[in-house]
Parts: C-alpha cells; structure tokens; sequence
C-alpha cells in the first residue's frame, strides 16, 4: 500500500515528514488579529513615507529638517544653514532627494529579522501565525531570488550606523532657533531627542549587530570587552519588535512636525 504522504508535494506544510492534518489549523483563539493588525499599520506607514517622500517640499523648518531627507544629497536641495546638506548629486538629479538617502533605511528595515516576520505574516500569510499552515504549496524559504537577497542585511545595518550618525548631528543642530543661535530647545528639540534614542536603540538592537559585537568567539572570557557589548545588545535585541515600532512612528512623526512647522500650520513651542 502507498504511504499516505505519496502525493504530497517535496516542499511545504502538505509534504512527506509533516503530520498528516487536514485542517488548515487548530486554533480557537482570534490568531488573525496580529497579522492584520500588522499589515494595517506597516500599509499606514508606506502610504505616508511615499507621500512625504515623493512631495519634495516642506522638509526643513529651521532648525528642524525632517528625518527622511538627511543627509540632502542632491543639488535641488532647500539650503540648510549647518545642516547636512551635500551636493553630492549634480542638477542632473531632479527627483525628490529623499530617494537618494531613504534606500538606506528602507533596506535595513526590510531585510530586518523582525520586519520579515512582520510582512511575511501579514501579507504573504507565509505562515499568517504559529500553528496555521500557509497557503502556498511549496517552501524555499531564503534559499532563491529574490529572498536571498535578506542575507544582505548585515550591510544595511553598516549603512545604517552612518545615518544614524547624521541624524544625531541633525538633534544636535535642534539646540539652535530659527536664527542659528545656540541654547535653545523647542517641542521639536524633545521630539527629535526621543526619535533618535529610538532609532540607536532600534539600530544597536539589531540581531547582525549582536552577532558582529559577539559572535564567532570561542571564549568570552578571553574577550570581556565585546562580552560586555554583546550582553548589551543582547538586552535590547530582546525588544527589538518594540523598538522597531517604536522608532518607526517616532520617525514618521518628525517627518510630520517638520512638515507642520514649514507650511506654517503649527508654531514650535520654545522652552528656552
Ligand atoms: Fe532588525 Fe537587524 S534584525 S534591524
């Protein structure tokens, strides 16, 4: 008599070496909720940051520029007195700059171990939850194009490190008022000092930066400095989910506030 498995595809939830269930899945709890809780506001944010990214306006209110268009690569740049605004690209480029700098970000938060789970989830439904089969009949994982391009993520978060350093300078440069004098803060000052808290933290929680700070040792007694790291960033690593979502909304809303401020719907309260 054939195995009962004799039919089943190589690959997959349905393949030979799976259990033989039917149903697609046993749970009876509302298990749908996380994904398309999931799904609803990674859409949220792509609508908004292709809005915002496409506008090519209203990204710098002095001394805030918004986090989606530094460091300002190209010629067609608004000028930013101090700010990190490079002409690398000429007057050839005359797409919006953001374009130039957000491939940077974009392909460290795709390729991230938690964003992959998050949109494998929610839009692939490969699988849509624990213990629910997928539909697709076969499985490759991260083996074939364009998937195996995720393995590129340790060079994201190298490109990362460097925005990160840029935006830092952009918080620094928040201490200044409309006028470029020094020892001043706005609410922006305090929205710009959370974001990039959030967007190290996010950064140095990242599963490859664990890895680069301690990974392949044989001994960690032999390396105390990099143990030290490791179990740092193995503390925030344990948040990362909450750090990713974390940053991305405050990234978003000091887009928003730069916004607010240069089409003048808002005026940036001053502490001091
Ligand atoms: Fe999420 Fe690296 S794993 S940023």
């Amino acid at each position: 008599t054939e195995p009962p498995t004799r039919h089943r595809a190589a690959t997959g939830v349905r393949s030979a070496g799976r259990a033989s269930i039917a149903a697609r899945h046993l749970r009876t709890d509302r298990w749908w909720l996380s994904p398309a809780a999931t799904a609803a506001g990674l859409l949220a944010f792509v609508a908004y940051s292709t809005w915002r990214a496409f506008a090519n306006a209203d990204y710098y209110a002095a001394p805030y520029v918004s986090p989606f268009y530094s460091p300002c690569l190209a010629e067609n740049c608004v000028p930013m007195r101090g700010g990190p605004n490079w002409e690398v690209f000429g007057s050839w480029w005359v797409l919006s700059p953001a374009l130039l700098i957000l491939v940077f970000p974009l392909g460290f938060r795709l390729t991230c171990y938690y964003y992959r789970k998050a949109y494998y989830r929610g839009f692939w439904a490969s699988p849509p939850a624990c213990a629910v089969a997928e539909p697709h009949r076969t499985y490759t994982g991260e083996t074939r194009l364009p998937l195996v391009l995720q393995n590129l993520h340790r060079y994201f978060f190298y490109a990362a490190l460097p925005v990160a350093g840029i935006l830092t300078y952009d918080t620094v440069l928040t201490f200044r008022n409309a006028d470029y004098a020094w020892g001043h803060a706005g609410l922006g000052t305090l929205l710009f000092l959370v974001n990039i808290a959030l967007i190290w933290a996010y950064t140095l929680s990242c599963h490859s930066c664990r890895h680069i700070v301690g990974g392949r040792l044989r001994h960690f007694s032999k390396h105390p400095l990099r143990y030290r790291l490791w179990t740092w960033t193995g503390r925030l690593n344990a948040r990362h989910m909450l750090l990713a979502w974390s940053s991305l909304i405050s990234v978003a809303l000091c887009d928003l506030y730069v916004y607010l401020l240069a089409t003048s719907t808002f005026d940036d309260p001053r502490f001091f």
